[in-house]
């Protein structure tokens, strides 16, 4: 249950003193009567909800796929940097949304941005050790010392240490692709740091279990599909969401 003057403005799409104003003028029903009480909590997924006459779906969580750009932060704000948040439209901004974990300004790829705290909270619990993958190009050589250091796991120069990570080559000697199961900052250029090599590019091409689509591009974003949804549910055993 949830009042009435959030559901309309989630679900409408407009503020939430919009949504209260179009509630008190009588503009909007439950299961067919009106309702000019705003704080009335209502089931949404019971209750038929209209605002003008027409049928509202209302979402209680929104759950988002970007391919991040580089020179963005992944933040919900910042006072000076542009941020993920920013490129969304003005009917997403108005949602609660933020991103779920941290990709460096640099870096682009797959990035999840929700309001579903729980949710988040889940895929970032180190204990559940959601899978990260990474295509990583690189100022050297991958030699097999690195890719056997990868597979041991690693302890950083601060002596956190790490799970065993995959280390795969590619056709390119400098070009790899990286697994990891944790997200400790800046992970990817303090491991390769560990042999004196350079992080040039930073591609995140899959997230719990969930791969970056094709057609999206650097930049774009656009609602979790039901199937993608199911993926990353799995990959912290979830049974459903919202
Ligand atoms: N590791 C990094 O070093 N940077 C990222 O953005 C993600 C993982």
């Amino acid at each position: 249950m949830e009042r009435l003057d959030k559901i309309v403005s989630k679900a409408g799409a407009v503020s939430r003193s919009d949504a209260r104003g179009y509630i008190l003028r009588g503009l909007v029903t439950v299961d067919g009567n009106v309702v000019r009480d705003i704080s009335l909590k209502v089931d949404p997924k019971l209750q038929e909800i209209t605002l003008n006459s027409k049928s509202l779906t209302y979402k209680k969580y929104c759950y988002i796929i970007m391919n991040k750009p580089k020179g963005v932060l992944s933040a919900s704000d910042d006072k000076w940097a542009k941020t993920v948040i920013d490129i969304l439209s003005p009917v997403l901004k108005r949602r609660n949304l933020f991103p779920v974990g941290r990709l460096d300004k640099d870096t682009t790829g797959l990035l999840i941005i929700t309001d579903d705290g729980d949710f988040a909270h889940n895929l970032l619990s180190p204990s559940k050790k959601v899978p990260k993958e990474y295509l990583v190009t690189l100022d050297g050589k991958i030699e097999q010392s690195i890719i056997d250091g990868f597979a041991t796991g690693l302890t950083l120069k601060d002596g956190t240490m790490l799970s065993p990570a995959v280390l795969k080559k590619t056709e390119k000697s400098n070009v790899a692709l990286v697994k990891i199961v944790e997200g400790k900052y800046h992970q990817i250029k303090r491991m390769f740091g560990l042999f004196d090599l350079g992080v040039n590019e930073l591609k995140r091409t899959s997230f719990g279990g969930l791969t970056l689509p094709d057609d999206l591009e650097e930049g774009q974003y656009r609602e979790v599909k039901e199937e993608e949804m199911k993926i990353l549910m799995d990959s912290v055993s979830l049974k459903s969401y919202s």
